[in-house]
């Protein structure tokens, strides 16, 4: 029991950073409605509960095409789709609008729920909603007229900034309203992207329930540059048409117009939105615009590069010293950060202790680039390749940054410490700092 709860309390503060780095952010939230009617529906509702507990500012954007398929069946009314878009004529549109009444109103209820001992309980959620987008028809495409299907063509992005201000969470359907007055069935993706835009949001989720998005090894993409995203949608688009790939496509279009990041999450796993946003690991695959900053193994042509990069902090004396012939041995153990085909940031790990423990080394970010978090990147970055390789702690050494490390979650502890045969080596003159974190396998 002591055990459990001394866990619970680690495990707690583990999430402390995600929790501080997610505070006062916009995340836009596109629930599809099928979701709405599955088994895990009440847990994403809880979830999104506790965000907005933690201060997270919420747009959920709903669909709801399983309702309107189901609306039309019982109307006898044909269901016409044309490349994933719905066509909806005139004498559809009330089906359109019951169904998405409906979903609507299921989230709605699912967010006022706070029995005693549910996870809503005392969450008091305020759901707002409104007549954010104006919409224009979408009209005739190769041959085919959408009749009543429109597209976004402004968000009322004040209005919603208000709301999310206010801490209320906002609930945006998928339909929008014309200058001349008329409702229009729009694409919940499709409002979805141009809010997260309009409003300048943090990230955009993307829930879906057709299975991961994975490579052609079955691997799952954990995470893509927006290049990388581009390439696969390009290789999937004639053959794919799965929620995945317009989950994805969502995510990209998002990013592509300045969402920083976007996550496909499964609506199908407890939990999944909470593991990609408050652990290490995540669960989804997260696409990011930084698209030329990629973090790499080194290669034996990145030597000159690293060379560049680490010299001048050698001769300050901040790091040890490296002949390039050393360097070329070591490669293999290099990190790089890289920029436009420039080495930004590198950093180091060699196993000690038999490969029971590693020992970051040669942590170096260039000049230009300090400041905007990308060593802690690497680090984190490092820190896995460690974890994947069952190493249970990470060293440190250190004569001017030791605070740097504290703050990234190491300790300082004794030079005797150190594995054995790393402590012959220990330079004495250096007068080095030793430091260590614990790591999670
Ligand atoms: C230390 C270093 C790697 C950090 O890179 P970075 O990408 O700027 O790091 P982050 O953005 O993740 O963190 C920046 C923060 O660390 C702080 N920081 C930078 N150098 C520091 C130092 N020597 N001691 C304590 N804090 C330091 C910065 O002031 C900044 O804090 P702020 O956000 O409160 O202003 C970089 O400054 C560097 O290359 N330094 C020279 C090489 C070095 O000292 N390597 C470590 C020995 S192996």
């Amino acid at each position: 029991m002591q055990q459990t709860s001394n866990q619970y309390v680690q495990w707690f503060r583990q999430t402390s950073p995600y929790i501080n780095s997610h505070r006062n952010k916009t995340i836009v939230v596109m629930l599809p409605g099928d979701c709405i009617e599955q088994d895990n529906f009440p847990n994403i509702i809880n979830d999104l509960a506790l965000l907005n507990g933690l201060g997270v500012k919420l747009v959920v954007v709903h669909g709801a095409r399983t309702q309107i398929e189901r609306a039309l069946q019982s109307s006898k009314a044909q269901s016409q789709i044309y490349d994933g878009v719905r066509v909806t004529p005139r004498e559809n549109l009330v089906d359109v609008m019951k169904a998405m009444g409906e979903a609507r109103f299921a989230i709605e209820a699912a967010f006022s729920s706070g029995l005693p001992e549910s996870p809503m309980y005392g969450a008091k959620i305020k759901v707002r909603s409104g007549n954010f987008v104006t919409a224009m028809p979408r009209g005739v495409i190769d041959g085919v007229d959408f009749q009543l299907t429109g597209k976004v063509r402004s968000v009322d992005s004040q209005a919603i900034k208000v709301l999310l201000d206010e801490h209320s969470l906002t609930l945006v359907s998928p339909l929008g309203y014309s200058l001349t007055g008329e409702a229009f069935n729009l694409s919940f993706a499709d409002v979805a992207i141009h809010i997260a835009t309009a409003i300048g949001a943090d990230k955009l989720i993307a829930y879906n329930d057709d299975g991961p998005i994975i490579d052609n090894t079955d691997k799952q993409f954990r995470e893509l540059t927006l290049l990388q995203c581009e390439r696969f949608l390009l290789e999937q688009h004639h053959h794919n048409q799965s929620n995945t790939y317009f989950a994805l496509r969502a995510c990209y279009k998002a990013c592509d117009g300045g969402v920083a990041r976007a996550h496909v999450v499964s609506a199908q796993e407890d939990g999944a939105l909470l593991k990609e946003l408050y652990t290490r690991d995540g669960s989804g695959t997260m696409v990011y615009r930084d698209s030329y900053e990629t973090i790499r193994r080194a290669r034996i042509e990145d030597v000159v590069g690293i060379l560049n990069l680490i010299e001048p902090l050698e001769q300050k004396g901040i790091l040890v010293k490296r002949s390039r012939e050393r360097l070329e041995t070591e490669i293999g153990l290099f990190t790089v950060m890289e920029k436009d085909n420039l080495i930004v940031g590198c950093a180091a790990l060699y196993p000690i202790d038999n490969a029971q423990a590693g020992e970051l080394a040669c942590v170096a970010i260039q000049k230009d680039y300090q400041g905007g978090g990308r060593a802690a990147k690497l680090l984190t970055h490092v820190e896995r390749q460690a974890s994947k390789l069952k190493m249970k702690k990470l060293y440190a050494l250190t004569t001017q940054t030791a605070h740097w490390f504290i703050e990234q979650g190491f300790t300082e502890t004794d030079a005797d410490n150190l594995p054995g045969k790393r402590q012959l080596l220990y330079n004495l003159q250096r007068l080095s700092k030793v430091l260590v974190k614990e790591l999670k396998n």
